[in-house]
């Protein structure tokens, strides 16, 4: 694999071998796949202010240059475009498994792809971390729970999924990716982290994107009628990024026996009316709400028990969500107004 940055093309055991290190302070180097995306992108944001390097491994397919354009200078950051379906090689001491699309638009466009990432994906990881002996991160999702039929969700539920729907390639996809992650511990010893993550939104989700969050701002933004799906009293949780990354990086950091699943979420619940209704009220919006129906398989209710974060990991949301929604709002504001698809860092 070969890495770009602005410092030049660098190979494996060139300037990325993290036993030649140029700065005492850079303490160990991260593969980051799908680095270019929202969560991917934070992460490698707060992975190099704690000292790391960094290799974001991305396709491109939903994440934005310009979500690291930031970091590209940075001569601990490097960047290499790469499909994570694809074998890798790279050497780092540690993976964080972040590359699939999340928003249903996005992931239901190539149902196959999204399989094939999942999958393939975890097993290029996996083989990349037994073979060099380092922790693997997996970015699984509460969806592996389905509609569930236990409210709120504890890690020890299997979950309530249709396995042939239209959002199986993503849910399923996910679920067999768990698998393979703790098939690996049970035959290899690999050092497994596997975290399922509730809806999580803020600066960088793209305007696009299709989740409930960015759609409500948008339209509330631009004065189109924010559009619920279904009654609106279908409930979710909603956590600000920099509470989730804080997840990542503890959890990545406990012991090695600490290797989850542990839910990662805000567990505050809110109706998708209530959301709406905040949005127009911190935009000041005329937006009008009306009512669409409900997609296929949407869950009635999503709620994190985060019983098992707080105990290993001393983990609780911090960021209240009208707090994070007004940051967020900001975030859109500028973009919208600049007519861009992604803001570098200074206002992110
Ligand atoms: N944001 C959430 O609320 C949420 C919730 C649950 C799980 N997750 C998981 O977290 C991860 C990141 O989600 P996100 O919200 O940042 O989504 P995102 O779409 O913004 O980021 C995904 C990134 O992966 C890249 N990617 C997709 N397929 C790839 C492939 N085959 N090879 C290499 N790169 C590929 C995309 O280009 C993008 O940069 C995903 O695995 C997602 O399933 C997110």
């Amino acid at each position: 694999m070969n890495y770009y940055s602005r410092h030049g093309l660098i190979g494996p055991g060139d300037g990325l071998d993290s036993s030649r290190r140029s700065s005492e302070t850079v303490s160990k180097t991260a593969l980051v796949t799908g680095g270019a995306g929202f969560l991917g992108s934070h992460l490698c944001n707060r992975l190099m202010r704690d000292g790391a390097r960094v290799v974001c491994l991305d396709n491109f397919t939903t994440g934005s240059f310009e979500n690291i354009a930031h970091l590209i200078d940075d001569p601990h950051f490097a960047t290499v475009r790469q499909d994570v379906c694809e074998p890798l090689l790279a050497e780092v001491d540690e993976i964080y498994n972040l590359a699939c699309p999340a928003s249903p638009p996005h992931y239901q466009a190539d149902p196959v792809q999204t399989m094939k990432t999942n999958v393939l994906g975890a097993l290029n990881v996996l083989e990349l971390a037994q073979r060099r002996d380092i922790p693997v991160f997996q970015a699984s999702t509460s969806e592996v729970y389905g509609d569930p039929q236990l409210h709120p969700q504890p890690e020890g539920y299997w979950g309530h999924v249709n396995p042939i729907g239209p959002r199986s390639c993503y849910d399923e996809g996910k679920r067999a990716a768990e698998t393979l992650f703790f098939d690996f511990a049970r035959m290899h010893g690999t050092k497994i982290k596997v975290v399922r993550i509730f809806n999580t939104y803020g600066p960088r989700m793209r305007p696009d994107d299709g989740r409930v969050v960015s759609n409500f701002i948008v339209q509330a933004l631009k004065g189109d009628d924010i559009t619920i799906y279904g009654d609106g009293s279908q409930t979710r949780s909603f956590c600000y990024v920099d509470d989730l990354i804080e997840g990542f990086v503890r959890f990545m950091r406990a012991p090695a026996h600490v290797m989850g699943p542990i839910n990662l979420g805000n567990p505050g619940e809110f109706t998708i009316r209530e959301l709406a209704d905040l949005v127009v009220d911190i935009t000041n919006s005329r937006s009008r709400v009306v009512h669409v129906s409900l997609p296929i398989d949407d869950p009635r209710q999503r709620r994190p028990d985060i019983t098992r974060a707080d105990r290993l990991l001393g983990w609780q949301p911090r960021i209240p969500l009208v707090d994070g929604l007004a940051r967020t709002i900001a975030y859109f504001d500028i973009l919208l107004s600049a007519g861009r698809k992604a803001l570098p860092e200074v206002v992110a």
